[in-house]
């Protein structure tokens, strides 16, 4: 019941450095892990950390719209990076990144597009960080639910130079409602995100932090895992993604997504406009249609719905 350690519940992050370590290849030691309140608070608490205002940040385009909030309350200046199916074109960060105090980037499963960035852009991006001295803001929000290939380690695992500021969360392996997530700081940053995370509202609520804590040592987290990416292929069957809780589908030219959101809320469907995460309208838009949490009547009866409403918008 009393004030808690600004960077969170000890016995906590010494769980969440284990499953890092042994499930995501990330080097790191539980004093290196703050626990905040999901992978805003850690987008947030990075950009007040590591930037200032008018400083160059590159992001993904399309991106997170949480993470282009995060950066824009800062006050930092972002440039947007096209992705292909490799990830973030780093020729183009190379280009367009001069002078950049930072990158942030979603290489397990970018969102929205869902690729995992290759082994190669991973080197090259690393490279970059290391010879401009930008930092890597990875998010590696949903990377528990592949369902072909073994997850792909994080870039955090092959930074050598302490390059990489580590981004988690609890929303999508567990859920959004836990309000849990944790960032992975190199060793000389720690008593600047303490400080940080003190100043904004002292520490994460002890009582989820220690359930959850019992949740992953009595291995029912583990089991949890096994059953949802069971549960998550048998829904992503149809549709063909090979990874995370989402996908895209891409729209015909013309129609606007936004309106088409607009029109399958009323028909009680959440599914965000792609043009979001975008910084200028994109020549397609298109519909982000999550599935963690609905079973396979929800998925059917949505569907249908949905492609109702796009053809009202066509006619
Ligand atoms: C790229 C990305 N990062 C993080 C999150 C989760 O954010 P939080 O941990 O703040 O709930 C999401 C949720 O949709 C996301 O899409």
């Amino acid at each position: 019941m009393a004030y808690g350690d600004a960077m969170g519940y000890l016995p906590f992050r010494e769980a969440i450095a284990e499953y890092l370590g042994a499930v995501r290849g990330v080097r790191c030691e539980a004093s290196q892990i703050l626990v905040t309140t999901g992978s805003q608070q850690a987008l947030q608490i990075s950009a007040q950390v590591l930037l200032d205002p008018k400083d160059r940040v590159c992001m993904e385009e399309p991106g997170y719209p949480g993470a282009r909030q995060a950066f824009m309350t800062a006050g930092t200046h972002l440039i947007p990076v096209p992705v292909d199916d490799e990830g973030i074109k780093v020729a183009e960060l190379i280009r367009r990144g001069r002078d950049a105090r930072a990158v942030y980037v979603t290489p397990s499963h970018q969102y929205p597009m869902g690729m995992t960035m290759s082994a190669t852009r991973r080197m090259l991006l690393l490279n970059w960080a290391v010879r401009t001295g930008a930092w890597i803001i990875e998010d590696d929000y949903d990377s528990e639910y592949r369902f072909g290939s073994r997850p792909i380690a994080s870039l955090q695992g092959l930074d050598a130079d302490g390059r990489v500021i580590y981004v988690g969360t609890f929303s999508k392996v567990m859920f959004p409602a836990l309000r849990l997530g944790y960032v992975v700081v190199p060793k000389d940053l720690v008593p600047a995100f303490s400080a940080a995370r003190d100043a904004a509202d002292i520490f994460s609520s002890t009582l989820y932090q220690a359930v959850l804590t019992d949740f992953i040592r009595e291995g029912h987290f583990a089991r949890h895992i096994r059953r949802m990416r069971m549960l998550m292929r048998g829904r992503t069957e149809v549709i063909g993604a090979e990874a995370g809780m989402h996908l895209v589908a891409l729209l015909q030219r013309g129609i606007n997504d936004v309106e088409v959101s607009r029109k399958a809320a009323h028909r009680g469907i959440s599914a965000m406009p792609l043009s979001v995460c975008y910084s200028k309208a994109p020549t397609r838009g298109g519909l982000i249609l999550g599935y963690g949490g609905a079973n396979a009547h929800q998925i059917h009866d949505g569907i249908r719905k949905l492609r109702m409403t796009v053809e009202g918008q066509i006619a």
